[in-house]
């Protein structure tokens, strides 16, 4: 017996049963769909009825949701294993009193954005130059939270761009920073070293690379560095001044942080004003994740219908294919607020879990996708369930047909995965076309499509900085309530670190100042032969 059980008991009476069987209900596209605002979540291509549904919303009922959602935005530390409150949801709604220890954080963190707002116009007006004039370039370096969430927000944004160029610098590997300064001025370009802890080895070793580059030709290049951390003493050690540094608290989670000054490089991007509509779509989300009923819930639904496919079925990935190119960062950013999130195998006491902890996700924009792994999806032994994100309109009013087509593609896909094509209907097709015989048949196997594959589908009218913002806040909310139906702690890490451990004690062996005691024979033979493929 686990929590699921019943779930799992229900599953089985009707997981044979095809998809397109429940549409004979002709009221299931509305049944099974939910809106916020402008956003459309239709879930009618699952195998979720209306049984499924409910033993779905009593599960979140009795995991606790909604006393957890509450105890999240007010301020209490449902993070518990390391002791902090969990309120990216604050910089969204800076209008709002929320107090933690005793102390009403909010005043502190409204007059952070208002210097971020000053500081970004300044920039974008020309008021703050670098040494040779108006800023045309701003380079973030970070990682993490710090890098995908206003890397991948600045380019969904490339329509209201407006600002200096922005530029985004994670990997440690140095060809990541060469490539990116290769084409820039020295003299006009802002770097933000965004990084929470401002201890990160990938961002702190960047970021003296690119102060390095910068006094080739600056004299005085940290004036030309902005950073975005709490660690004022680091942030002043490494010669950046105050005015210039904008912090956030501890209870902003690395993977939750694009609304806080992370976020800094899309404000300078799309200026003050937008980012505040992004904010302002957030905001709306977090309001309909609070005060509506859990059947009608977008975030709810979304963790709903990950828990079906998931814990219920079986299928242990998740396919996010957004048919929206300048969303082509977003599954790599969903990656890390679900697999950092909710990638856990003890429960918050400590306990290992009886059931599977969240998904795998992955997935690229459509079409191309289509023409490179769809044919797994589709015919592969595996399900792999799809969440299709598609907007009715592109901004491109003069390429409106190119995005028709867009759509197009984007409702075929999750057509045929629902209904794929039988063995009659892939013989009837060759026959047509002049196959006979045995040929007929085998060619007829290779071209038939099981179908009864789940996807879902979030329509918006258009990519807006408050339909970002909506989007974002809604994956934020759908992990949170996974979690907490999971029972874990969806706002620590500790699976990053042994890892960067052991990288910091491979450094000297790699240089040959240390011998890989310890070391298990693998690794310390590649160490060896990267010694001597490097002349050490
Ligand atoms: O290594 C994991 C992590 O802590 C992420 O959670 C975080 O987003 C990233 O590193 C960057 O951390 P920081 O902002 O402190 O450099």
């Amino acid at each position: 017996m686990n929590r699921f059980s019943d779930l799992l008991a229900y599953a089985e009476t009707v997981k044979s049963r095809p998809i397109l069987r429940l549409f004979e209900n002709d009221k299931r596209p509305a049944e099974f769909s939910a809106s916020c605002g402008e956003i459309l979540f239709d879930f009618s291509k699952t195998n979720i009825d209306a049984e499924a549904l409910r033993r779905l919303v009593a599960l979140a009922e009795s995991a606790g949701v909604a006393a957890k959602r509450e105890a999240m935005f007010g301020g209490a530390k449902i993070n518990e294993t390391e002791g902090r409150a969990v309120l990216h949801t604050a910089w969204r709604n800076p209008g709002e009193t929320v107090v933690v220890d005793g102390e009403d954080v909010m005043p502190a963190l409204r007059a952070t954005l208002a210097r971020m707002r000053v500081f970004a116009e300044a920039v974008r007006a020309g008021r703050y130059t670098g040494q040779g004039g108006a800023i045309t370039d701003v380079v973030n370096i970070g990682i993490g939270g710090s890098d995908l969430g206003p890397a991948m927000a600045t380019l969904a944004m490339a329509p209201y761009h407006d600002g200096p160029r922005c530029h985004f610098v994670s990997n440690v590997d140095g060809a990541h920073i060469h490539d990116t300064l290769k084409g820039l001025n020295p003299q006009t370009t802002l770097v933000i070293v965004a990084s929470k802890t401002f201890t990160t080895i990938e961002t702190m070793t960047n970021a003296e690379t690119a102060r390095a580059w910068m006094a080739r030709e600056v004299a005085d290049p940290a004036a030309q560095f902005a950073a975005i951390s709490s660690a004022v003493d680091k942030t002043a050690a490494f010669g950046i001044d105050a005015s210039r540094v904008f912090g956030f608290e501890d209870w902003v989670g690395g993977r939750y942080s694009v609304w806080s000054p992370i976020g800094l490089s899309l404000m300078l991007a799309i200026g003050a004003e937008r980012f505040d509509a992004f904010h302002a779509g957030a905001a709306a989300m977090d309001a309909h994740f609070r005060e509506t009923p859990f059947a009608e819930n977008l975030p709810v639904l979304l963790a709903l219908v990950g828990i079906w496919h998931n814990q219920i079925l079986g299928h242990a990935t998740r396919a996010v294919l957004p048919y929206d190119q300048r969303l082509a960062r977003l599954p790599a950013y969903l990656q890390q607020l679900e697999m950092e999130s909710n990638g856990k195998r003890v429960s918050m006491d400590g306990t290992e879990l009886g059931y599977n902890s969240g998904p795998v996700v992955w997935g690229e924009p459509g079409t191309n996708g289509q023409h490179a792994f769809y044919q797994l999806i589709h015919q592969g032994t595996r399900v792999i369930p799809c969440e299709f994100l598609v907007a009715a309109r592109g901004h491109e009013g003069d390429l409106a047909h190119q995005h028709l087509l867009l759509v197009a593609n984007c409702l075929a896909q999750s057509e045929a995965l629902l209904r794929g094509r039988s063995l009659e209907e892939a013989t009837e097709i060759l026959r047509k076309k002049g196959l006979t015989g045995p040929e007929l048949e085998r060619q007829a196997r290779h071209r038939v499509f099981p179908g009864n594959r789940p996807s879902t589908t979030l329509l918006y009218p258009m990519l807006t900085p408050e339909t970002l913002g909506a989007i974002i806040a809604l994956y934020e909310h759908r992990v949170f309530v996974e979690g907490v139906i999971l029972g874990i702690n969806s706002f620590d890490q500790w699976g990053v670190e042994l890892g960067k451990e052991l990288a910091l004690a491979l450094a000297p062996v790699l240089e040959g100042t240390a011998q890989g005691e310890g070391k298990d024979g693998s690794t310390r033979a590649l160490a060896a032969r990267i010694r001597m493929l490097r002349g050490i």
